[in-house]
């Protein structure tokens, strides 16, 4: 079987986290070689980049320095995590990529596509995903699996982006569900709102079929 490269995407407490981890766990059980990663972060270089822009004390960064810290972050990952593994063979599922600047940054904070979209296809030298799986879900829903529940954030409290206010968020999903029409091919949009167990279900079927992988 061909390595795969999978990525996840949605807004805070869509619950993308957990569904990767669900599908890293199905590929394990079948014995297929494969990495769970994350982004911001994944490696030593792109987490002390994720401090920085999760930290709420740096809610006074601009939006082109937000952009580009997170760009930097993905060049890393790409060159020192995900393109090794893929060609070693290894299926990598990765809990958001560059579709999030495009939705986030390009979008929610109005640098438009056109830039994301450059300095993604810089950073990520062609190393684009396989399929994404968007987890759609109302900002309300989100809240209330998401960041804003005690048991979710724990003794961290919010991050800066999670302390951003619904508008910012709505702004966040719309620019999501923007790229999902742009990218029919490659952007599966699942219903987050189901069960677990069925969200779950929709990805490995979708994986099943698509690629013909027994998982
Ligand atoms: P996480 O909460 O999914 O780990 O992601 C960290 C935060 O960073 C989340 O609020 C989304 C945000 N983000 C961006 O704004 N742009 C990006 O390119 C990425 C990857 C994440």
């Amino acid at each position: 079987m061909k390595a795969l490269f999978i990525t996840f995407e949605g807004i805070e407490g869509s619950g993308k986290s957990t569904v990767a981890n669900a599908l890293r766990d199905a590929f394990e059980r079948a014995a297929f070689p494969v990495i769970f990663t994350r982004e911001p972060g994944g490696n030593t270089v792109s987490e002390n980049i994720r401090s920085i822009l999760l930290d709420p004390n740096n809610a006074g960064i601009c939006p082109l320095a937000e952009l580009f810290l997170y760009e930097a972050s993905r060049a890393q990952i790409v060159d020192c995590v995900i393109r090794p593994a893929l060609a070693e063979g290894r299926t990598v599922i990765c809990d958001r990529f560059m579709d999030a600047s495009v939705a986030y940054q390009g979008w929610a904070r109005g640098l438009g596509d056109a830039l994301v979209e450059d300095l993604n296809a810089l950073a990520v030298g062609g190393t684009v995903p396989d399929i994404t799986f968007l987890l759609d879900c109302s900002v309300e829903d989100g809240f209330r699996r998401g960041p804003h529940r005690r048991e979710e954030t724990g003794d961290r409290g919010m991050d800066r982006l999670e302390l951003e206010g619904r508008l910012f968020h709505e702004r966040v999903r719309e620019g999501y569900l923007r790229i999902a029409k742009r990218e029919r091919k490659r952007i599966v949009v699942i219903d987050a709102s189901l069960p677990l167990e069925r969200v779950v279900a929709e990805v490995i079927r979708n994986i099943r079929d698509r690629f013909r992988v027994k998982i």
